[in-house]
């Protein structure tokens, strides 16, 4: 006898009225009318089944804080790192547990279950550091969360930062974090980006740094980042986030720079509500959208993902760990409005991240930790346009969270009754990029 047998659901390639069996945490098989028993059977009545969401770019340190002591008036990073400092001396470890709990919470209920967090590592106290790496081990059995050591104030420009980045990862955090672009110079920017590349490749741990997340278009620590992951054979191994500042660059010079991130295997991370918000704060008009090249990094040949960057903190007032509202923004931002543009940003909250994370595991297929998000849509398309119900969210082959349907009953004469989201046939865009 089997956990679980999910009949009838289609999957994010295209398949459809395929049945998922799952026995000892994992997928046993996929495929259509599986003649077997199991604990539960489900029925997933022709919705879309899909891999997990996974949110490659997080600060759960700072997360549902928003308006302790006061709210960001002027909109800005810069801004919202003040407010930050202001609040991070009056900060307990058992309040930031608790508010990383209850945001788990939501994650879970919108079938979010991988987060890679970033924490800052510029409190000597690490108190963040600690409370995170707590919370990391109470919701392993229902999420990964992977830790970023973070020098929130600068590597080179906060006191002590090197010596409390070093004893965070001592401490168990997973990834070098980084700020090239908060440090005094773009020497300083550059300095820290090889000393971080260099702690990363002794201690063997993967980098994602805060890269250029500004509107300068001089900003070029993604250039040096990429340089020292190839000088360093880092190759796979590192990220960049954010990368607004490629959005002002010469179009000559980004010619240039794709090939040589595509070249170093380097990664990127767009985080499309925060910069679409945070970005151009300084022009009049036009306003810039901000948000890094993502159709352009993508046909590069570089690995994308979307990240929800913040809940309810100094920079974010709103979010709710809904990763079809993160692609959602991110493919308007992009004008990714082609079959395969909404396709592709579907990716981008699924696939392209747990890559990124090196999530071993991850996905639909036999052999994979039965992990997964049953949608109330027919194809990722649909998901992305109804930011679709999860109607059942799957952890190691159990039932962890449950939603009812999205039903809206008309009382209007001559119509049905229950009204129906779904456009069926040819004129679906799903059909179109088939
Ligand atoms: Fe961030």
């Amino acid at each position: 006898m089997h956990d679980l047998l999910i009949r009838n659901v289609s999957l994010p390639d295209g398949r459809s009225a395929h049945d998922v069996l799952i026995g000892d945490g994992r997928i046993v098989a996929i495929q259509p009318s599986i003649e077997a028993t199991a604990g539960r059977t489900l029925d997933g009545d022709g919705y879309l089944l899909s891999p997990p969401f996974v949110d490659a770019h997080f600060h759960m340190d700072s997360t549902l804080t928003y308006g302790m002591p006061r709210v960001n008036e002027s909109g800005t990073l810069l801004e919202g790192i003040a407010l930050w400092g202001e609040l991070k001396p009056t900060l307990a470890q058992d309040a930031i547990v608790e508010r990383a709990l209850t945001y788990c919470d939501w994650a879970v209920a919108k079938g979010l279950l991988a987060i890679r967090s970033h924490v800052d590592v510029c409190d000597s106290r690490l108190l963040a550091v600690e409370a995170l790496l707590h919370v990391r081990e109470r919701v392993k059995p229902y999420v990964d969360l992977q830790l970023v050591a973070f020098p929130q104030d600068g590597l080179l420009r906060s006191p002590g930062a090197i010596a409390n980045l070093r004893r965070a990862l001592a401490l168990g955090v997973d990834v070098v974090g980084g700020i090239p672009h908060f440090e005094r110079t773009m020497a300083d920017g550059a300095e820290s980006v090889r000393i971080l590349c260099e702690i990363a490749a002794d201690e063997g741990l993967l980098v994602d740094m805060h890269c250029d997340e500004t509107d300068d278009p001089l900003s070029r620590h993604i250039e040096t980042l990429a340089f020292w992951t190839q000088r360093l054979g880092l190759h796979g191994r590192v990220n960049g986030s954010h990368l607004t500042s490629m959005h002002s660059m010469d179009n000559y010079y980004v010619s240039k720079l794709l090939p040589l991130m595509r070249e170093a295997q380097v990664s990127a991370v767009a985080n499309p509500l925060i910069n679409i918000t945070i970005q151009g704060r300084h022009d009049t008009y036009p306003k810039r959208r901000g948000m890094t090249r993502v159709p352009e990094l993508l046909a590069a040949g570089i690995t994308v993902a979307f990240g929800h960057d913040c809940v309810m903190d100094p920079w974010y007032a709103l979010g709710s760990a809904d990763m079809l509202e993160v692609a959602s923004m991110g493919l308007h931002v992009a004008q990714m409005t082609s079959a395969d543009g909404m396709r592709a940003a579907f990716d981008a909250i699924t696939t392209n991240p747990a890559r990124i994370l090196h999530l071993t595991d991850y996905g639909l297929a036999p052999g994979c930790r039965a992990d997964a998000v049953l949608l109330e849509a027919r194809d990722p398309i649909e998901a992305l346009r109804l930011r679709a119900t999860r109607l059942a969210v799957i952890r190691a082959g159990k039932v962890i969270a449950e939603a009812a349907p999205a039903v809206a009953t008309l009382r209007v004469d001559g119509r049905p009754e229950r009204v129906n989201w779904m456009i069926a046939g040819a004129n679906s865009p799903a059909a179109r990029a088939s």
